[in-house]
């Protein structure tokens, strides 16, 4: 029975995961749902009813606690929970549309059905599923105390999965790309646009773990511009593995000249340059489930737009968009991590040093969209204005990437917004998170 309730659970996440990136009446969704289905028919036959329960993260049937499920199933298990999920009882005489549109409510986002689950149960007269809570007292208190805790959990969750995956990869073993696109998907959701947040979350809890961070940071603000310029959800997500694997090549240079701060040697310069080469070799062995972009972003993303990069090619052609993008992503970010040491770069510094390379290093017009986009003080930036009020960016404003909409939070009419774009006040400098922002954290 087990090996049957593995089966149903994986074909249940991958054709979750696929009512994410498909539409509902599209062949593939189609197919994985078929797929869910005839493996939970399989158990229905036999046991009449499937009741699965989620306890602090792990998987319960019967009276059984599946601990080692559990563990492979954890990013999934901690999705369905984020979606209210802690039970969900299967009934024999269920059909395939039943199971189809209650799949079809864990890929669509929250935000887009505003229903909970029994209403949603009830307004597609899924009759042979029920799901929710299990109701406990004093149940909500506890809830919201663990909400923040919850999303921060499932960073790390998908994080850590992400590691593993990149670490298989250097060592040619078999990657489970469901678990790694589930992942990205949900770093996607929960973090697209809230990048100043994460970037200053995690380069405070984690900081030996830098250069990990720059790949997934490089991944998630990649997928946040590329949707933003309104690629479809499939490429912005085909961007995101691209930009999650741009340095992984770098592995295998010594560590000596990847932490060695002075200047380097013609010959370690070399070895350097050799890393997207070498990322596009190990990405290569993964063509077939990943496609071929990931490899194509690492081979290029220190091309340049006017192809003056590495690697130096015979017959030079022009970087594929998604490298272009990729890559300004990835400036952005290195720049940005600086802001963690001693030496302080801050926003307008780093649109400053970038746009000078518009037109050679950069694409101009994406250049241009990127600031657009993201501003060149970014939401949850710690501004000084020209009255020596202190504020926090909140929204950017496309038409002038220089006054963004601003909130007080120091030292007086805390909570005032403003739009610097409409007044003649105006950000002075920004304040680093690390040194002489850190008191007004707390207010941010
Ligand atoms: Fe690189
Ligand atoms: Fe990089």
């Amino acid at each position: 029975m087990l090996s049957k309730l593995i089966k149903f659970l994986l074909t249940l996440a991958t054709a979750i995961q696929s009512g994410k990136i498909y539409p509902e009446n599209h062949p593939i969704y189609s197919e994985s749902v078929k797929e869910a289905f005839i493996s939970l028919q399989i158990i229905l036959q036999d046991e009449k009813e499937l009741v699965l329960g989620i306890v602090d993260k792990e998987l319960a049937w019967k009276d059984e606690i599946l601990f080692d499920l559990s563990r492979k199933l954890k990013s999934f298990i901690i999705y369905l929970e984020s979606r209210d999920i802690e039970r969900m009882c299967f009934y024999y005489g269920l059909s395939q549309k039943e199971l189809s549109k209650f799949i079809y409510f864990f890929s669509t986002p929250k935000k887009q059905i505003q229903k909970n689950i029994q209403e949603y149960l009830a307004q597609h007269e899924i009759r042979h599923i029920s799901a929710g809570k299990i109701l406990v007292l004093s149940d909500e208190k506890h809830r919201k105390d663990k909400k923040p805790d919850n999303l921060l959990n499932q960073y790390e969750t998908s994080m850590d999965s992400l590691t593993k995956s990149v670490k298989k990869m250097l060592n040619s073993e078999e990657v489970d790309y469901l678990d790694l696109r589930f992942n990205i998907l949900a770093v996607m959701e929960n973090f697209m646009g809230n990048y100043n947040e994460l970037l200053n979350l995690i380069s405070i809890k984690k900081k030996d773990l830098t250069t990990f961070i720059h790949l997934l940071n490089v991944s998630v603000l990649s997928m946040f511009f590329s949707s933003k310029l309104g690629f479809s959800k499939e490429d912005v997500i085909d961007i995101g593995t691209g930009a999650l694997f741009h340095d992984i090549g770098k592995i295998s240079i010594s560590q000596k000249i990847i932490t060695k701060t002075s200047k380097l040697d013609e010959s370690e310069f070399d070895k350097m340059r050799s890393h997207p080469v070498h990322g596009a070799k190990i990405l290569l062995k993964y063509k077939e489930d990943m496609g071929i972009l990931p490899a194509v972003v690492t081979y290029e993303h220190h091309l340049r737009y006017d192809l003056k990069g590495y690697p130096k090619m015979v017959y030079p052609v022009k970087p594929h968009i998604a490298s272009l993008i990729v890559s300004i992503c990835d400036i952005y970010d290195a720049l940005s991590q600086r802001r963690t040491y001693k030496k302080d770069y801050p926003p307008n510094k780093i649109y400053e040093i970038m746009n000078k390379g518009k037109g050679t290093l950069f694409d101009p017009v994406l250049l241009d969209n990127f600031f657009k986009i993201i501003g060149v003080w970014p939401i949850g930036s710690i501004v000084s204005l020209n009255d020596d009020r202190i504020a926090v960016v909140r929204s950017s404003n496309e038409k002038d990437i220089f006054s963004p909409k601003v909130e007080i939070i120091s030292p007086e009419q805390k909570g005032e917004t403003i739009n610097l774009a409409t007044c003649d006040k105006n950000i002075t400098a920004s304040l680093n998170p690390f040194v002489e922002g850190k008191k007004y954290l707390d207010l941010v």
